[in-house]
This record gives C-alpha cells, structure tokens and sequence, in this order.
C-alpha cells in the first residue's frame, strides 16, 4: 500500500469580545445560544493551531500551550474532530498543537479563538474548502462564541442562526478595547456549566433572555450609527444583565474578584471625569473597557494604577481568521 503524508494546516484565529453577550442554549445539542450577540474581534489576542491528519496514530494528539491534553479535554475535542472525519470521510487521528498568546481558560475568550482556529486548521488538514459560514458552524458547535472569530470587526451571532456573520469592518467604527487582566489563574467554573447552572436555578435567568434581544439591537443601532455613548451603556447593560442572572443563580456563580468591582467603580469615575469608557466582563474576574482612540492612553494609564490590575492589553478590532496549508 503507498503512503502520502497528509497536508499540515495551520490557522489563526483571533480572540473576541461580546459587547452584546450570548449566555444560554437555546439548543443543547446543536450549542444555539439562547440569545443574539455581537462582538468586537480582538487584533493582540490570538490562538495559531496546526492540524495534520496522520496515518498509524491511535489517538488525537492535542497538546495546548505545550501540555499533552488528557481526559475529558481530550475527549471533546476528538468528539469536534470526529465531526470533521465524517464531513471528509477521513477515518485518521491527528496531531493538532494549539498555543494562545494569552491566559487560557480565564475570561479572554480562548475557546473562541481556539475552536475558530481549530476548525479552519482542521477543515484544511482534512481536504475540504469550506465556505467561511459553514466553517463558523462548525465552530459553534465547540464553542458558540467561536463562530464569531471567523471573522474580523464587528461580527453577530443572531438568534437561531447556525453561523455568525460580519456587521462592520474595524474601520468602519475604530474603537478600542483595554483588557484589563487581574490574575492568571484560570477560572473554575466553565462558561459551558456556568450557563447550564443559571439556566436551571435562577429565576432571573427568564428575565435575561427576555430583555437580551432589545439589548443587542441597540448595540447593533448604535454601532452602524457609530454612537459611542449609546454603544457603550448598552455594551454595560448587557453584561450587568448577564451577571445579575449569574448572582441570581442558587448556589450563586459569581466569576468576579475584588478587583473587579474596583475596576468598574473606576470607569465610571473616570467617564465623570470627562473619559468616556464603559465596561464589559465574560465568564472570568477580568473587566475590558471599550473606548474611543483618542482616550486610549489616559485610560489605560489609569486602569493600571488600580490595585489588583496585573496588566492592561490595548486591542483594536482584528482581523478575519486565516489558514495556510504546506505542501506536501
Ligand atoms: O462560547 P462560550 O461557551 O465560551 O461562551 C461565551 C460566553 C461569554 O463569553 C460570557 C459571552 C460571549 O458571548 O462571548
């Protein structure tokens, strides 16, 4: 039997944050969140995997950040892998290496950039050339904020949609987001658990996936129509939404840390001391504030005085997901 060695492919994918926020399954199986959101893609926080399908290999050999994945990590992502074995009828395992260049699994979105990449890189390696949107589906099925890093800007996640699709380029409104980072641990609740629990014991929860939609066309409105402010106090309401559902939940899920409450009393001080900012926090203690560029210094400046502040990284809406394939 002759043996042909299959194409390496190695794809980046950029992180992302949700100004409107997706919390919820509406649909467990096929990962549809319960709400529509729309994100901001990040240009300075980024996850490169490369994948290549190998002949005699027994087993999918993931390594993250240079640590062999074993158990259960192991297993959802050959569970994502099997998915692209049977669209390509590829019956191999294969050797994926993935490394972020930020903390994993800590509230920056890794799982977004990491399940983009993922599904590019492994699309490529497998022989198939799929259209962007269907490669954002299979995305979501990792992850469903991970639809969104396929693409660049300004990208939304409707409700019921099986993609995300690009609302604005970067360009089109250049804003910035600081991430403001206040521990390197990761976290220990997942957002996967963390949302299944709200959605099971808090009676805020209801509430939340009423009032998201309204939210998210606000942000929508406000973001073709190029309206920091009103962007701004939605992006805000948004997330204060979502974690009042979190606090609601019994036992509680509370992801912040101290220092994030003090972040947040400092973006509002800030924002009456004439600096516009408003804030947004995900499943993780860390607070990103969005602003216009001419404010970037200052605020970033400031934001780093606050005690508990580890570093603050300055991001700019990032580019489209991208792959090449070596030749083999
Ligand atoms: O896609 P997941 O399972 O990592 O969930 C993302 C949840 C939030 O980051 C809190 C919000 C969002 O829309 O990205």
């Amino acid at each position: 039997m002759t043996r042909h060695r299959l194409p390496k492919a190695t794809a980046i994918a950029h992180s992302n944050i949700a100004l409107a926020k997706y919390w919820g399954k509406k649909d467990e199986t096929q990962n549809l969140p319960a709400t529509p959101s729309l994100s901001m893609t990040l240009d300075a926080l980024h996850t490169t995997t490369s994948v290549q399908f190998v002949e005699r290999l027994e087993e999918d050999e993931v390594t993250l950040n240079g640590s062999r994945l074993t158990g259960e990590d192991l297993e959802r992502l050959s569970l994502f892998m099997d998915r692209i074995r049977n669209l390509s009828g590829l019956a191999l395992a294969a050797r994926v290496e993935s490394n972020n260049n930020f903390p994993t699994a800590s509230g920056l979105a890794s799982s977004a950039s990491g399940f983009a990449a993922l599904a590019l890189g492994a699309t490529r390696a497998a022989g198939l050339e799929l259209p962007r949107s269907e490669v954002s589906a299979l995305a979501r099925l990792g992850s469903a904020s991970a639809a969104r890093s396929l693409f660049g800007g300004y990208v939304a996640l409707e409700l019921d949609a099986l993609s995300a699709i690009p609302v604005l380029s970067g360009d089109g409104f250049p804003l910035q987001l600081l991430v403001c980072v206040v521990t390197t641990l990761p976290k220990d609740k997942s957002s996967r658990l963390g949302m299944g629990h709200t959605a099971k014991t808090s009676p805020y929860y209801p509430a939340w996936v009423a009032s998201a939609p309204a939210v998210y066309t606000r942000i929508r409105e406000a973001l073709l129509a190029q309206d920091f402010e009103k962007l701004g106090r939605a992006t805000e309401h948004s997330a204060l939404l979502m974690h009042a559902s979190m606090f609601a939940a019994d036992p509680p899920l509370n992801y912040w840390l101290p220092t994030t409450l003090a972040l947040l009393a400092r973006v509002t001080e800030l924002r009456g001391a004439g600096l516009p900012a408003y804030a947004t926090m995900d499943a993780g203690p860390h607070v990103k504030v969005i602003c216009e560029p001419i404010n970037t210094r200052a605020l970033a400046a400031a934001l780093e005085l606050v005690p508990g502040v580890k570093q603050v990284m300055v991001c700019s809406p990032g580019p489209d997901a991208a792959v090449k394939v070596e030749p083999t």
